[in-house]
């Protein structure tokens, strides 16, 4: 639907196009800054509309993810970035599956694929413009109301971590159940991966026609895979992803958008060397965890990729010394290592987070991340 519509939308003109310039390679005169996670979670406006609503129901209700996606932009001048207010299981969802949001415990399937006779289950045919069009109009509703502050950003779980939640049928230690199809079922993991990754990839296309301006992929498990399962299962479903994208943007000549890849815990020299090169990858930026240095990373995979975080996410729990202490010793290594920079955490806020440690902490990159 949106292909042909999507030339009327109108929106207002960027005012803060830092986090853009950082993506396109750019070393900006200071690092752009969001942070994961930064919608909901830590925020007291954010748990005062949950008190109200369901969580999915937030994500469905296009006024309310339009509210929740703007709370921080509203509460911290340094922001340099929104992103949406959604969440990666919406796919599981639009595939077919039942998806809970537990008070305390998080989301929960009832249902879980227990073994490959399951996949027959998810719908193989899905049309993401019936299922999740409420994300798209969320966007374009974003979009008009961020009033060109900031540049939104777009997302979607990588296919790695969709499955994972999907087998285990929510959070896991060890992953024992998803990983035994890799093991066990290589062939209906192929599929089911390639499956989610083309749901993922019309999902991403939809929002940029929507209004988002950039993309992430977040593959937060991708470090419980060992190099070779990273490599021989996980890739070429991320490639599946970012390549049918440029090419679906290409096709209907809208300008092209730069993609994120969030691969939390993939460190081994090789897997990153094999995520790195974005002509060949289609992701333009690494955003890298904060177990890892940026000097030596980029040492391993060239001056192709830009990198995006990598504060340890409990920085934020250190006090104002703390931070600003973390914050200047982390920026210099950003400086070493150079490229496009955008500063963020290198995993999601945590839930007891001090709104105004966030705001120190973005204060703090303002200061010491100037060139
Ligand atoms: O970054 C943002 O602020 C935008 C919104 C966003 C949410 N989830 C909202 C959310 C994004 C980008 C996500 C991504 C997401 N969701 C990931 C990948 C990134 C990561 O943090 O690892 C994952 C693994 C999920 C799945 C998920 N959703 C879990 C495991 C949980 C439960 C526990 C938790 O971590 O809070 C959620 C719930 C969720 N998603 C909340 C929010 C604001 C809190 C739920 C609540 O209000 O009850």
């Amino acid at each position: 639907k949106l292909a042909e519509t999507w030339k009327e939308l109108e929106f207002p003109e960027l005012q803060n196009d830092l986090l853009l310039r950082a993506a396109n390679g750019e070393e900006t005169p200071e690092a752009p800054v969001w942070m994961m996670r930064q919608a909901g979670r830590a925020l007291p406006e954010f748990r005062a509309l949950r008190e109200k609503h369901e969580f999915f129901k937030c994500c469905q209700t296009p006024e309310l993810a339009c509210e929740i996606t703007l709370q921080p932009i509203e509460r911290f001048k340094r922001i340099s970035g929104s992103i949406l207010f959604c969440d990666i299981l919406v796919i599981p969802q639009a595939l077919g599956m039942e998806v809970k949001m537990l008070p305390e415990k998080g989301p929960s399937f009832p249902e879980p694929l227990l073994d490959p006779s399951h996949l027959s289950r998810l719908n193989n045919k899905v049309n993401i413009d019936d299922t999740l069009g409420y994300v798209f109009d969320a966007i374009t509703m974003i979009r008009k109301k961020l009033d060109g502050r900031v540049p939104l950003i777009g997302f979607c779980g990588a296919p790695w971590t969709l499955m994972a939640y999907m087998i285990e049928g929510g959070g896991s230690k060890t992953f024992e159940k998803a990983k035994q199809w890799l093991y066990r079922y290589p062939e209906e993991s192929n599929k089911l991966l390639m499956m989610i990754a083309d749901a993922c990839a019309d999902f991403l296309v939809g929002q940029v026609l929507a209004g988002a301006q950039m993309l992430q992929v977040f593959d937060t498990w991708a470090g419980e895979l060992t190099p070779h399962h990273f490599e021989s299962f996980e890739l070429p479903a991320l490639l599946h992803i970012s390549r049918k994208v440029h090419f679906c943007l290409k096709a209907i000549s809208h300008p092209d958008v730069k993609i994120t890849l969030f691969a939390k815990g993939v460190h081994a020299p090789q897997s990153l060397r094999l995520i790195s090169d974005p002509d060949v990858t289609g992701y333009a930026t690494l955003s890298l965890d904060w177990q890892v240095d940026p000097v030596e990373v980029r040492e391993i995979v060239g001056k192709k990729v830009n990198f995006q975080g990598n504060f340890d996410p409990v920085i934020l729990y250190a006090g104002r010394e703390g931070i600003e202490k973390e914050v200047e010793r982390v920026c210099k290594l950003f400086h070493k290592a150079g490229g496009g920079w955008i500063a963020n955490l290198g995993h999601g806020v945590t839930p007891n987070v001090k709104p105004d440690d966030m705001g120190w902490f973005l204060e703090c990159i303002h200061k010491y991340s100037k060139r």
